[in-house]
């Protein structure tokens, strides 16, 4: 097994509410969980700063916003900026998300510049890439993937605030989850790519973390897996069974 520090990510999308994010954050501060795991939950932006107030007394658990702007403030009515963002003391953002990319159209392109503003603020990502049902079927995984992986890549200078989310399109919130091998291949190819493109150390200290459909049940056997370094986890993470995802390699 690599030293590279398992991750794992709790994305709340657009789900809960003012009770629901005390009690969940209440119960995860409560918890046992692996010290050797670093642990970071995404609510809703509106509830990040009442969450850091509740996570005070806390070093395990991080926050990350789920999207930033990268313009630092002006007229962009509804966006959250990644200046704002480090003003606020978050530490990571989630960028290029499937949904922001499918539903909000989001490109390559503005995945990138969102990474070089969160760079440049000293904010960390959670870098999400991920190919269709039907690019998959075509054979392209692969090909999709590095093509996102490398688009952002041309404007991170310090991969050690950067990690790589693989989540299959196909596999998110659908409870069909990526085989252990389908998914150790993908993250194969893409620490084989930053090995050849980026670094040798890179490829090795980079965590390259799977998303999609991931519970308390399948964790651990994806989390055996030489190249999966982490989790990002949608609906269970804001279940009791988070914990045993945090605690797949215990
Ligand atoms: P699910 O775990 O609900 O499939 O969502 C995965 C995801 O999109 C995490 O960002």
């Amino acid at each position: 097994m690599s030293d590279r520090k398992f991750f794992v990510g709790g994305n709340w999308k657009m789900n809960g509410s003012i009770t629901q994010y005390k009690s969940l954050i209440t119960d995860l501060k409560n918890a046992k969980l692996d010290p050797k795991t670093q642990v970071v939950i995404a609510p809703p932006a509106l509830y990040l700063l009442p969450a850091k107030d509740l996570l005070q007394d806390n070093d395990k658990i991080e926050l990350s916003a789920q999207d930033g702007y990268h313009k630092p403030s002006g007229a962009f009515t509804g966006e959250i900026s990644l200046v704002q963002l480090k003003d606020a003391g978050i530490p990571w953002v989630i960028l290029g998300h499937s949904e922001r990319r499918t539903i909000f159209h989001e490109t390559d392109e503005d995945v990138a510049t969102k990474t070089k503003a969160a760079l440049e603020q000293g904010v960390n990502v959670i870098l999400c890439v991920g190919e269709t049902l039907e690019q998959r079927e075509k054979n392209e995984s692969i090909k999709v993937v590095i093509s996102q992986v490398e688009a952002a890549a041309k404007n991170i200078n310090d991969w050690s605030k950067v990690v790589i989310a693989y989540e299959p399109v196909w596999a998110i919130g659908t409870g069909k989850v990526a085989t252990a091998e389908q998914a150790e291949e993908v993250h194969k190819a893409i620490r084989d790519w930053l090995a050849k493109s980026v670094s040798a150390e890179v490829a090795k200290t980079e965590r390259i973390i799977y998303g999609g459909s991931v519970n308390g049940k399948n964790a651990k056997e994806l989390a055996s897996q030489p190249d999966i370094d982490g989790f990002l986890v949608g609906g269970a993470s804001l279940k009791p069974e988070f914990v045993d995802i945090v605690n797949a390699r215990l």
